[in-house]
Formats: structure tokens, C-alpha cells, sequence
């Protein structure tokens, strides 16, 4: 049997004696305008009882027990999966709900036009009718929530009213909840983020609940200037986990541009070198492009010496500290990553990570009570129960493509779990970054790696980033999408806007981390990837690491510096200089035709769109 590990523990430790027994309808909060908020919120949804929730490990497991009897979790081979659990979703609420997503800002140009925006009152009044007794039958969860570490002046405070016990085991996993929450919203000093939230499910007196309750209609709501998030009819990740996409992106994007920091959907991580000195970087990809696994890198062979550790994998929090160092931190506590294609070959350190108390949502379940999806091993188990519940095989999988796992299945895991978390990860000052790496996935055009020649060079990259679309989401294979800074779904503001934001964060910093571009994903003629990518990115981030710390050199072309062969470490690989020269050729006119490809962008933003954009392009323009 293993031993129970409670990441939590060490800040809940106090409330240990105190759940058991407790009276969950006791309000744990003493502030006035929570307490306050909770009566009228229960006004308005009328559930059966609320439950305070406090943050311990006895409660989290209570709280599974009770879904594993209503079956709405399934309790996996404890000799196999210690302390993990499954869930299914129903079969229309699997992903975010980016067209059901809403910024409802007081003026629709405040939300900008790569926003759906809705007039706030009108969204409101329509709220209220939805909300009104959608959590009858139900229990109302009060869960405070911390973004950052408990405590850390870069964290923030939410309180979400959610009526999914669901939501509250994930985002015990996803975020600091509960008792010390209470603490900080009781001294008075932080503004809380009030997060409300149904499945708008009710139950009538008597009524057999479904597994996965969530309804078809739903509603994404935030309002940015009064700082509120309303999401009704999903259960299911970034729709529901109201700390990580809603609150940690698009309401702390509206914070950040208000007092001076980032909040960016970037992974952390830092690269230790053999002297033991560590740089630690930021990089932003769109959705599956790796960011987990570059989060957790392993260096190949001839790197002896050389460590990657992790801080975060999804989102980055920057700050200028008081020496005017741009610092960041993690504000989540856990992984809510897609499981498949992750495997020991691919990310030993996720497998490792979420080998244990973790909760898995829309992957298969096998006959011993484990979990597996597609690219978990070489060979799929003989018969397994698909993400829907029905039998999967792998004839059956021949004869009609059906998946054993949602191509969007996820695991819930604690971030304290990985072999290489970073040491600092909960460092409350936060770590001090030296680059900033911007990344897609492109078939052509974009090199392995180049530097930015300076910092508003380096916001034109990450502005005009793009990822290759793939046939299986939408058909247009190849067509390049512009995701500004990976935030396009995440920016909760005008875009044109956040690119003026991000041109002035220069003037804070004494010193601006060097911004990079990254393409794991270049192919040849015959359709093939040029690089290898997952460890060998190691020789990369190299590069990347020794000319932040002024020891690589590099050659000037027209988009920036770039290494030559020899400025990249090829230790234990043989990879050809012909080669090497495909994967970084800058052709200009394929890069004529990319920068015909910006204006799509800059047209559509052409009013709020910061000058020193219009000149970067005109000079890259020039420069071909
Ligand atoms: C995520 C996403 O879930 O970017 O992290 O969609
Ligand atoms: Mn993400």
C-alpha cells in the first residue's frame, strides 16, 4: 500500500482534526461580504445545503467516496493507480467552449474583436434567469481558492460557488483551497474574485442523478471591470476550473494590464547548467504544441550535467520585482494536461507524475481497473471500456476509427508530484526569467530557433505567432492561424491593446529577458519532420540559455540572430550540417508571403495597434 501523499498538507494541516465531524453548512469565512454573497447567490440558485469547504485531505476523500456511490467517479486498482479516480464527462461537454465564451466588458471596443462580447446587463439579466434555482437538489460549494503560492504578494484570491463536487477534487489538485484561504480573505487586504458556478442541472425531490450533470446551453461569462466570472452548463476543465483559464488568463490579463504585471499562457522552466548555475525561461506555444513536454524536458545523452527543472506548465504569472527583474510564478498547483500521446517514451516525468493521486477524466478504463489512451504504450490493452463506457478493441478500433480515449481526455495532477519540479516553484518572490519563447507549429517557413534583436522585435514575433491548423480540426490543412502570444482564446481585453501592454512592460524592467522563437515541427519534401524535438530540444534551450548569459554567438539574418552549426551543441547526436541548414533556412520569399499573412491581424486590429508594431513590420519588410 502507498503511502497517501497529500500536497496540501503542509497548509491545511490545521484543519485536520477539524473536518471530521464538523458541520459542513458552518460558515468557515468571517468576512461580511462573502458571507454576505453566499446568502444571495443561495437566494438565487436555491440548492439543498452549502458546504463550506475547508481544504483538507479527510474532506477530499469524502467528497470522493460520495461520487464513487453516485457514480459519478469510478475508484482505479489502488495496487495500480494509488489514490486515483475516473470520471466521464457527457459526450457534449468535453472541451472548452470558445464560441460560448464571453468578455462582456462595458463597451464592446474594450473586449476588441477577437473577444465574443456581450452587453454586461443584458448578460447579467440573462444570468440571473439561468442561475435562478439551477442548483435545487444540489449542494453549493463554497471553495476559496489562492492563484499563487498562500501568502505570496503575486498570488490572488478567488471564491467560487459551484454546485460540481467534481470541481472542488480538481481544483484542490489545480490550486491552493480552504482553510488558509479564509485567513487571507479575512485580513482584507486582497480583492477577491467572486467565481459562480452551476452544472444547471437541477434535481426535482427524488430524481436520479446522471453521472456527468451539465446542460447543453452554455455560458462562459467574465466581467472584466468588476472583476467577476459567471459559468453556467459545463462541468469540464477551463469551462469549470474557474481558477485556471476564466481567472488565472482572461480576468488576470485585465489585472495585470491595470497594475503593471503578465499574465500569460506560458510554461516556466529552468535549465541547470554543470556548474550548478540556473536561468530560468518562459515559453508560449498554442494548445498541443508541447508545452508539457518542454516543461519537462529530459537532456539526451552528452548533456551529463545539464537539468530541466519544472515550475509550471500551463500559465506564468510576470512581475517586475524591486531591482526592476522581470519575475514569474506558477499560479497553479497541479497539471491539468492531455493524456493522449503522453507516455514513458515520450514524458517520463508526467507519467511519474500522475502514476498516483490523481484524477483522470475521459480516457479508457481496463478490465484491472487501470487507465490507458492512445500512445500510452506500444502495444493497447487486448479489451478495455472506451471514454464513452462502451467496449473498445483494437479490431474494433481498426474496423471504425472509434478512440479508446477523448482525443481531449485529461489528468488531474499535482504539480508537487514531479520528478523535476523546481525546487523554487512556490518560491513566493517568485523565479527571476531570462528569456521568453515564443513557438507554433509550422511545417515551413519558421527556423528551429532564432533571437529577437530586441525586445519590441521580439512582441512583433510573439504578436504575429502562428500555428499550423491540422486537418482534424477544421479541414483547412496547413493554413496558418494567428495565436498572438498562444493567448488568443485567453486575452481578456482588446488584443491590440495587450501588445501596447506588453511594448510598455520594457519600461519597468532594468533588464528585458531576450524573446526567442521556436519550430519543433519543420518538415521536408516528403512531409517528414527535419528535427527530432523532445530531448534533443535540449540543444536549443542551450542556445538559448548561453546567449542570455552572453556566451553563445549567433549570426544576423533578416528576422533576427540565429545560431550557426557550430554555435549549437551536437554531443551524442549526429545530426548534418545540411540538415541542420534546412531547418534554419530564412527564404525570403516564403517570408514575404508570412508577412503578407500579419496584416490579416493588423487589419482586424488596425485601431488600437501599438506603433512601434507598424515600424517592426515595415523594418522586417525592409530587411527582406
Ligand atoms: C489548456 C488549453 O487546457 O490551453 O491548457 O486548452
Ligand atoms: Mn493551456
Amino acid at each position: 500500500m502507498t503511502k497517501r501523499v497529500d500536497h496540501n498538507e503542509s497548509e491545511n494541516s490545521a484543519s485536520f482534526s477539524v473536518w471530521n465531524g464538523r458541520d459542513p453548512s458552518v460558515p468557515l469565512g468571517k468576512n461580511d461580504h462573502l458571507l454576505k454573497w453566499v446568502e444571495k447567490t443561495a437566494r438565487l440558485t436555491e440548492p439543498d445545503s452549502i458546504h463550506w469547504v475547508d481544504g483538507s485531505i479527510e474532506e477530499y476523500d469524502e467528497l470522493c467516496a460520495r461520487m464513487v456511490k453516485t457514480g459519478a467517479l469510478i475508484k482505479l486498482n489502488e495496487d495500480l493507480w494509488p489514490g486515483c479516480y475516473y470520471a466521464r464527462s457527457n459526450p457534449d461537454d468535453t472541451a472548452r467552449v470558445e464560441d460560448r465564451t464571453f468578455i462582456c466588458s462595458y463597451s464592446k471596443e474594450a473586449a476588441g474583436p477577437t473577444n465574443n462580447w456581450e452587453d454586461p446587463f443584458k448578460m447579467r439579466r440573462r444570468l440571473k434567469e439561468l442561475f435562478a434555482g439551477s442548483m435545487r437538489g444540489r449542494t453549493m460549494y463554497v471553495l476559496p481558492f489562492s492563484m499563487g503560492p498562500v501568502g505570496s504578494p503575486m498570488a490572488r484570491i478567488g471564491v467560487q460557488l459551484t454546485d460540481s463536487p467534481y470541481v472542488v477534487v480538481n481544483m484542490r489538485i489545480m490550486s491552493r483551497i480552504g482553510l488558509p484561504v479564509y485567513a487571507e480573505i479575512d485580513k482584507g487586504e486582497k480583492r477577491v474574485v467572486p467565481c459562480l458556478h452551476s452544472l444547471g442541472a437541477p434535481l426535482a425531490p427524488g430524481q436520479k442523478d446522471d453521472p456527468w450533470p451539465c446542460n447543453p446551453e452554455k455560458y462562459i461569462v467574465h466581467f472584466p471591470e468588476t472583476r467577476e466570472i459567471w459559468s453556467y452548463g459545463s462541468g469540464y476543465g477551463g469551462n469549470a476550473l474557474l481558477g485556471k483559464k476564466c481567472f488565472a488568463l482572461r480576468i488576470a490579463s485585465n489585472l495585470a494590464r491595470d497594475e503593471g504585471w503578465m499574465a500569460e499562457h506560458m510554461l516556466i522552466l529552468g535549465v541547470e547548467d554543470p556548474n550548478g548555475e540556473k536561468t530560468y525561461v518562459t515559453a508560449a506555444f498554442p494548445s498541443s504544441c508541447g508545452k508539457t513536454n518542454f516543461a519537462m524536458l529530459i537532456p539526451p545523452a552528452g548533456f551529463e550535467g545539464w537539468k530541466v527543472w519544472t515550475v509550471g506548465d500551463d500559465i506564468a504569472w510576470l512581475k517586475p520585482d524591486s531591482d526592476d527583474r522581470l519575475r514569474a510564478i506558477n499560479p497553479e498547483a497541479g497539471f491539468f494536461g492531455v493524456a493522449p500521446g503522453t507516455s514513458w517514451k515520450t514524458n517520463p516525468n508526467a507519467m511519474a507524475t500522475l502514476s498516483r493521486n490523481t484524477i483522470f477524466t475521459n480516457v479508457a478504463i481496463t478490465p484491472e481497473g487501470g487507465v490507458w489512451w492512445e500512445g500510452m504504450t506500444d502495444e493497447p490493452p487486448a479489451e478495455c471500456l472506451d471514454w464513452r463506457g462502451n467496449v473498445w478493441t483494437p479490431e474494433i478500433a481498426r474496423r471504425t476509427g472509434a478512440k479508446a480515449a477523448h482525443p481531449n481526455a485529461r489528468y488531474t495532477a499535482p504539480a508537487a508530484q514531479c520528478p523535476t519540479i523546481d525546487p523554487a516553484w512556490e518560491d513566493p518572490a517568485g523565479v527571476p526569467i531570462g528569456a521568453i519563447i515564443f513557438g507554433g507549429r509550422r511545417a515551413s517557413t519558421m527556423p528551429l530557433v532564432y533571437e529577437a534583436f530586441n525586445w519590441s522585435a521580439g512582441v512583433y514575433i510573439g504578436a504575429t505567432a502562428g500555428s499550423e491548423i491540422t486537418a482534424a480540426s477544421t479541414g483547412v490543412q496547413g493554413k496558418v492561424r494567428r495565436d498572438p502570444m498562444a493567448m488568443l482564446p485567453f486575452c481578456g481585453y482588446h488584443m491590440g491593446d495587450y501588445f501596447r501592454h506588453w511594448i510598455r512592460m520594457q519600461r519597468a524592467l532594468g533588464e528585458t529577458p531576450r524573446i526567442f522563437h521556436v519550430n519543433w515541427f519543420r518538415k521536408d519534401e516528403n512531409g517528414d519532420f527535419i528535427w527530432p524535438g523532445f530531448g534533443e530540444n535540449m540543444r536549443v534551450l542551450r542556445w538559448i540559455v548561453d546567449r542570455v548569459r552572453g556566451r553563445a554567438s549567433g549570426k544576423e539574418t533578416p528576422i533576427g540572430w540565429a545560431p550557426r552549426y557550430d554555435d549549437v551543441d551536437w554531443t551524442g547526436l549526429d545530426f548534418p550540417k545540411e540538415k541542420f541548414d534546412r531547418l534554419q533556412r530564412v527564404d525570403r520569399s516564403a517570408w514575404r508571403a508570412e508577412v503578407l499573412g500579419h496584416e490579416e491581424l493588423f487589419l482586424e486590429l488596425h485601431d488600437r495597434i501599438p506603433a512601434e508594431m507598424i515600424y517592426e513590420r515595415e523594418l522586417l519588410i525592409c530587411r527582406l
